[in-house]
């Protein structure tokens, strides 16, 4: 029954139950960890080929000994096998070393301190500097900023993406935003897929912004779908070109969720200006990058097509993890107004808001059951949820059985909360 039917005798009966429930379940000292983002045990295995894969053949296809120094740009092959996952043409794609975040800081950080065109362009000449933060979102984003003292303006995630009209009232209106995080399909945590008027919006964004205003467009679950009918993302590339914003776009994946998360390949596309001026940057920090993980992540993969069949496998790994946590969801919480979650169709994520206030209250809980739930706060900027109500659900790490008893436990947590709260007890 909803939670506003229940008269104050059924919430007292409730609540006595729950806290039954609640002390049954601290009695089993559970140790279960909802917290991390991370692909599982199986999941890394089914890349395990890649070791060795190489065979004592270290030769790329243009002949290039892939042991040696150099190739600030990633190999040829490196190059078009992953510009596909982005849908770019491989001249505008760099392929990098283990991690597209490393990639995303260094790009925030010289447009910052060095500037996209020159010392007069870099956003520090100016004493604020701001990003806009569609929220929730991926704290690791948030904590780029905050760690580089840029302001962050929270924008609301609609089931379309952020929010438009706010996003685009904003950046009219004030000079000092200078980019935006986005995380555009399967978004992180809400699982959302930004609909193609968004994706067209956010091309044309520069246009309106300020100068040298730039699009962080993290595609970082690109490929990673749960069900084949999952919805696709519109090609920003398209509209890029139209609008003629290549220099204001920058687009990152990695194969952390494809391959290994700690051992993968992150790349990064651009116009080629900007991927230029970049290479002459990076050309101070590194001779080249680790281009025999290059080509055994060619080797491995070999083209979009076979990625595409590799990532169901992984699909099939996961799937039933959500499946589980969602159906408990919805068997324990449906119908009753105490809590709302997205069902995504991919991605790493389930995005769950209790009532207003209760986020914290109920990770506490949780918490004092032996079930580890990501800090509530933590998907908006500077850890500040201003209304108390976002949980990030990560399901993929744990065995199935250990999201089922966490799924279980977390309900339980929801309801207890819930019910208190109503009673002001
Ligand atoms: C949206 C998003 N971007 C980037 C990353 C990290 O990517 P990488 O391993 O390539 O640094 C994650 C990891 O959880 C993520 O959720």
């Amino acid at each position: 029954m909803h939670i506003d039917q229940l008269s104050a005798a059924d919430l007292a009966s409730q609540l006595d139950a729950l806290q039954g429930q609640y002390g049954k379940l601290k009695a089993l000292n559970l140790s279960l960890d909802l917290t991390r983002g991370k692909p599982g045990t199986e999941q890394v295995a089914l890349a395990d080929a890649l070791d060795g894969i190489l065979q004592g053949d270290f030769r790329a296809a243009d002949g290039t000994d892939v042991r040696n120094y150099g190739g600030l740009d990633g190999l040829p092959e490196a190059r078009a096998l992953f510009a596909a996952v982005l849908d770019l043409p491989a001249n505008e794609l760099l392929v990098g070393g283990n991690s597209s975040l490393t990639l995303m800081y260094q790009v925030v950080e010289f447009a910052l301190s060095e500037g996209l065109r020159g010392p007069p362009s870099a956003w520090g000449n100016s004493d604020t500097v701001k990003f806009l933060c569609p929220s929730p979102g991926y704290d690791r984003h948030f904590a780029i900023c905050e760690h580089l003292g840029i302001e962050m303006i929270t924008v609301p995630m609609l089931d379309s993406g952020p929010d438009m009209d706010a996003v685009e009232a904003l950046v009219e209106d004030d000079e000092s935003i200078r980019g935006i995080w986005c995380v555009p399909r399967f978004a992180n945590p809400t699982g959302c897929v930004y609909s193609d008027a968004t994706v067209e919006r956010l091309a044309r964004l520069p246009l309106a912004a300020a100068q040298h205003f730039i699009v962080m467009w993290d595609n970082a679950y690109a490929v990673h779908a749960l069900y084949e009918d999952a919805p696709q993302l519109a090609s920003i590339a398209a509209h890029i070109r139209r609008h003629g914003t290549g220099d204001g776009v920058f687009q990152f994946g990695s194969t952390s969720k494809i391959t290994f998360a700690g051992a993968g390949v992150a790349f990064l596309g651009s116009s080629p200006e900007n991927l230029e001026t970049l290479r002459a940057h990076l050309a101070f920090q590194t001779i080249g990058p680790d281009k025999v993980n290059q080509l055994r992540h060619v080797r491995f993969l070999q083209d979009r097509a076979n990625i595409d069949v590799h990532m169901a496998r992984h699909a099939a790994l996961i799937r039933p993890r959500f499946e589980a946590v969602l159906d408990t969801l919805e068997r324990e919480l449906g119908g009753t107004g105490m809590g709302s979650w997205t069902a995504p169709r991919g991605g790493y994520f389930i995005s769950f808001d209790t009532l207003p206030g209760l986020a914290g209250e109920v990770v506490r809980l949780a918490q004092g059951i032996g079930v580890r739930l990501t800090p509530a706060g933590a998907t908006f900027p500077y850890g500040r949820d201003p209304v108390d109500s976002n949980i990030r659900l990560a399901p993929t790490f744990p065995s199935l059985r250990d999201v089922q008893a966490a799924a279980d436990a977390f309900a339980v947590c929801v309801k207890l909360a819930s019910v208190r709260q109503r009673l002001g007890s």
